[in-house]
């Protein structure tokens, strides 16, 4: 292995890592240090293909000329002021977020799991003021991800991730995902809102059927009850179009997103409509670092650069491309449960635990990530190429082959 920063070499760094980074990661012993498209190179100069893009995170690749002129031209201006005044980028990027979603109004965080504490705060807030105290409980669903902060973690509907930090935030309702006659029966007096992943990610890229948001947001105006999207991981073009929900005609009341909104800059926005946000006033809620020039302005480069480019376009090709491809193995393997996804967040699920398929991509140059053990998870940047997929499709094919 090669030098790493500081002269030390990498082995000796990632050793230190692991007595002095809390063990909150199962890390691979590799220490990355550049970037550029949906290349990685590590400390000996490696060079690996990127298929987890900071899960979901560099929708654009790394260090997308685009983003690093904004954040260079940002960072010699202003870095950081308080929210108790306005900046021209946090406007201009909620500006662009709500002329291209059904929002009309945004909450800049930092983070996914910020962003849903956002959100819960707000329909808790938006149920008491419309009907009193008694209405405060959130339906969420099985195998659902929103974050590791109290609020996010009580939302999500894995009880692996709950296991000693009880007790969690009351009045959540896990239904099965999919499921309109679950949350139908789960609506009760108490329920103030609905959230959901219109595609989960971490649950194992499980897709909704065609008609299931427009019955949940259906359900929700009958009831009176607000809806929530996460967007934090399908957002922002993963699927093939700006956001998730789109493909199925049914905007929320609120959406959530964070990861590729920035590219890789830490950002979370909540974005809501005119209806709710009235609920929101001075003092009930906020964050120091939230909506900061730096992140702010990323966001605007990001969005002009996705929408601008056919990279979205480049996005379904690409996702039909690779599905394809792994469909054709699937044919091959029979240990290959099922092949799904949307865009370019592909799951291929496994008749056994993917960790050691993960590890030998990883000998052969490829990142990849699994999830729910068995799911071998594809989150490649937007922009990827068809020679990139047919390199990581040689490599799978040889990897399954060994199996
Ligand atoms: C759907 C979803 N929501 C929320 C989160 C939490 O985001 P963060 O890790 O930025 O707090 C994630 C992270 O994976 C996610 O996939």
């Amino acid at each position: 292995m090669g030098r790493g920063e500081h002269g030390l070499s990498a082995e000796d760094l990632i050793q230190e890592g692991t007595h002095l980074l809390i063990n909150t990661y199962a890390r691979y012993p590799i220490l990355l240090v550049r970037g550029e498209g949906a290349k990685v190179w590590d400390s000996s100069g490696r060079e690996y293909l990127d298929f987890v893009a900071g899960i979901a995170v560099c929708n654009l690749g790394h260090c997308h000329p685009k983003m690093v002129q904004a954040l260079e031209e940002q960072a010699r201006k202003l870095i950081h002021c308080s929210n108790l005044y306005y900046t021209g980028p946090q406007v201009e990027l909620a500006r662009r977020l709500c002329e291209h979603s059904f929002g009309e109004r945004v909450f800049f965080c930092n983070s996914g799991s910020e962003a849903n504490e956002a959100a819960i705060k707000l329909v808790r807030k938006y149920a008491k003021e419309r009907h009193g105290g008694e209405k405060y409980e959130i339906i969420t669903m099985e195998n659902s991800f929103h974050g590791r902060t109290m609020g996010a973690l009580s939302a999500t509907g894995q009880q692996k991730f709950h296991k000693g930090f009880e007790p969690l935030l009351p009045g959540f309702t896990y239904v099965p995902f999919d499921d309109l006659d679950a949350v139908k029966e789960a609506i009760g007096p108490k329920t103030c809102a609905v959230m959901v992943e219109p595609i989960q990610g971490e649950g194992g890229v499980n897709l909704p059927s065609t008609n299931y948001l427009k019955g949940l947001r259906e359900l929700c105006d009958q009831k009176g009850i607000l809806l929530i999207y996460d967007e934090v991981q399908v957002g922002m073009g993963r699927t093939g179009t700006l956001f998730a929900y789109q493909h199925y005609g049914a905007p929320p009341h609120i959406m959530t997103l964070a990861k590729s909104l920035a590219n890789g800059v830490p950002i979370g926005a909540m974005v809501i409509t005119e209806e709710v946000a009235h609920t929101f006033s001075p003092g009930s809620h906020g964050t120091t670092f939230g909506g900061n020039p730096i992140a702010t302005r990323v966001g605007c480069a990001v969005l002009d650069t996705l929408l601008g480019n056919g990279i979205l376009e480049n996005c379904q090709q690409m996702g039909e491309y690779l599905f394809a491809g792994l469909i054709d193995l699937k044919k091959r393997y029979d240990f290959i449960k099922e092949v799904r996804g949307k865009g370019l967040i592909i799951g291929v699920e496994l008749e056994f635990e993917g960790k050691e398929i993960v590890e030998r991509c990883l000998e052969k140059g490829f990142l990849i990530n699994c999830t729910m053990d068995r799911v071998l998870r594809f989150l490649p940047p937007l922009n990827i190429t068809r020679k990139e997929i047919d390199l990581l499709l040689t490599a799978l094919e040889e990897v399954f082959s060994e199996q």
